[in-house]
């Protein structure tokens, strides 16, 4: 089978040929890869600032965003049946008894660091013809969503922040009055920092929920991103043209911030300006070598506190992340079909890989078409 790996021993990227995976247990389940998403942590991985192949080998597979056809099922498996359309979860269980969250299957919140992540860490990944899994980390996608459902693993970032936000709310009256055909977050607002993948598909969540939603990224007006963000009733504010205290003038107490940006700068910048009872959630992970910024810490701490702010960090999802994207995923085709098919901006095959991977970025969401 052809398979895109990095040996990060020889630091290399390259197209190998790659065993074939049989089911070997009653609850494993086979799929033919149809397409994997392309994102920032693949080409991180490339450059080696992380990524590690599992013990024994030299090569990792890369790939963790993917959609695959099921061909076969263990005689366990009782929820997927053959000609399903699947999207793996990423992370895996560490194997220590004593770690709760992966003993419950919240490996997103492992206290060991132990997980393995398919096509990141230990485990191959998706970017080969055909993948075993077990049916437990395999979430259904209707097939009315085939051409979209790439996009559901990056939008289960945005899904896992939205829980948490409502769970984190529940410690005050929050929830907006109800209204006829308004969604429950109607009265209050939400800035998206960063207008990359993962902002789009969280302002797009945040725009179901209700959320009055601006999404606040460098480029200026207009630019392929702010058109697309508009494009489906969501304001874009370039940080060219307007700073974080204007802004916050022109929106009133920002509620939320969902961060996207990956950079601490901007992010500390506009924390500074978050709302009453206000949650701040950083998504972003800056990347290497990390550069020493300036913070007004004391001004960011004496409002944290003055104004019961919360700020938190959220990093992969749950099954309940995954079941929120494949509805959320639905809703925005029912109202956005053309813009959220434009989030896909290429298309391409595997020898394709090596030039995606390593040249400029270039888009918004590249997917490899494996099928
Ligand atoms: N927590 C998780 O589980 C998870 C999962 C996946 C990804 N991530 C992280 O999420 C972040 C976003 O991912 P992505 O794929 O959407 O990235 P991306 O495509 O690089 O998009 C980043 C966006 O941020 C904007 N931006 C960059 N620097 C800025 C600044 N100083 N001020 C204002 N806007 C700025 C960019 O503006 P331009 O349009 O002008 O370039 C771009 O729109 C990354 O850090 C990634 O590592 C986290
Ligand atoms: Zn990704
Ligand atoms: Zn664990």
């Amino acid at each position: 089978m052809n398979a895109v790996a990095v040996n990060p021993r020889k630091r290399e990227v390259v197209l190998i040929d790659h065993p074939a995976p049989e089911i070997s247990a009653g609850t494993e389940v086979k799929f033919r890869t149809l397409e994997v998403g392309i994102c920032g942590t693949d080409r991180e991985i490339c450059r080696f600032d992380y990524g590690d192949p599992p013990i024994g080998d030299d090569h990792l597979v890369l790939g963790h965003e993917g959609l695959g056809e099921v061909t076969e099922v263990g005689s366990d498996v009782h929820r997927i049946k053959p000609g399903d359309l699947v999207v793996p979860m990423v992370r895996r269980p560490c194997h220590h008894s004593h770690c709760v969250p992966c003993r419950k299957d919240r490996s997103d919140f492992c206290m060991t660091g132990d997980f393995v992540e398919r096509g990141i860490k230990q485990y191959h990944g998706f970017m080969t013809e055909y993948v075993v899994d077990h049916e437990q980390y395999l979430c259904v996608v209707p097939p009315a969503l085939r051409d979209v459902a790439i996009l559901m693993e990056p939008l289960t970032v945005a899904e896992k922040a939205l829980i948490q936000i409502w769970q984190i709310q529940k410690r005050l009256d929050w929830e907006c009055p109800v209204v006829e055909g308004k969604a429950p977050g109607h009265c209050r607002q939400a800035v998206v920092l960063g207008a990359g993948p993962i902002g789009i598909l969280g302002a797009m969540a945040l725009k179901v929920a209700g959320f009055q939603t601006t999404v606040y990224s460098r480029s200026k007006v207009p630019n392929l991103k702010s058109e697309l963000v508009e494009s489906f009733g969501v304001r874009y504010i370039s940080s060219e043209s307007t700073s974080p205290e204007e802004l916050a003038r022109m929106l009133g107490n920002i509620d939320v911030v969902y961060e996207g940006v990956g950079g601490a700068k901007v992010s500390f910048d506009v924390l500074k300006v978050l709302g009453l009872n206000g949650i701040f959630v950083f998504t972003g992970i800056p990347g290497f070598p990390l550069p020493h910024i300036t913070v007004d810490g004391e001004l960011i701490m004496r409002n944290m506190v003055l104004k019961n702010q919360v700020a938190l960090g959220t990093v992969n999802a749950g099954r309940d992340a995954f079941e929120a994207a494949i509805h959320d995923l639905g809703i925005f085709m029912q109202r956005w079909p053309g813009t959220v098919r434009s989030l896909i901006t290429g298309r391409f095959g595997l020898k394709d890989a090596r030039g995606l991977l390593l040249g400029a970025a270039t888009g918004i969401k590249n997917v490899l078409d494996v099928a």
